[in-house]
């Protein structure tokens, strides 16, 4: 039976359109919905373009109501009975209850090593540290931010002088192939991890 799969964006979607260039042929899943918390991010057009139904739950209108915000996203999500939910570039973070509701279903790209630097400004920290290099991870997404088990990661070394935005640069390409090798392990039932290169 082939998967369904829900991609969550906030903005320009380039990890999404890796994963829908990618689920083609014998892949084991399709994209159903592309839905994004808000209504300028590129991403939808882009989506729209490749003829998948796109939707728009902006967060704004719920102020600090995150749980009537999640609500109006799980309505948009059950219409389109998803198997997998990818988090891709989908900067909400998301509370227990929702991520419980979807829980063993719903993966997310974070642009680090984790356990390192779960959070945000990732590869500056990175810098910062002093380490000698950085990369990518694909995981499970649980009620800790940045914590579930991690499928996937793709590793690059950082260089002398290097800025978080030539970091950034050399990471985002790893992440457009690491993210669509993990779905389809995923929507094939394989929970190992993979290590690139
Ligand atoms: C990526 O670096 C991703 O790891 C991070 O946000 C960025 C989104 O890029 N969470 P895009 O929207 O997929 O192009």
């Amino acid at each position: 039976m082939t998967k369904r799969v829900a991609i969550l964006i906030s903005g320009g979607g380039s990890n999404m359109m890796s994963l829908v260039e990618d689920m083609t042929g014998d892949h084991p899943a399709r994209p159903v919905l592309v839905l994004s918390n808000s209504a300028e991010a590129a991403g939808l057009e882009k989506a729209r373009a490749r003829g998948i139904v796109t939707a728009v739950v902006d967060h704004r209108p719920f102020g600090s109501n995150r749980a009537a915000f999640e609500d109006a996203l799980t309505t948009v999500l059950d219409q389109a009975r998803p198997d997998i939910i990818c988090l891709a570039g989908f900067m909400r973070v998301l509370t227990d209850r929702f991520v419980l509701r979807w829980q063993g279903k719903m993966l997310n790209i974070h642009p680090s090593l984790l356990p390192k630097y779960k959070g945000l400004h990732t590869h500056r920290r990175a810098i910062e540290a002093g380490d000698t290099e950085a990369g990518c991870s694909v995981h499970e997404v649980t009620a800790e931010l940045d914590g579930g088990r991690v499928l996937g990661q793709a590793r690059v070394a950082i260089q002398p002088g290097d800025t978080s935005e030539a970091l950034a640069d050399r990471v985002l390409p790893l992440e457009h192939q690491l993210y669509p090798m993990v779905l389809r392990r995923f929507a094939e039932g394989i929970r190992t991890r993979i290590d690139l290169p």
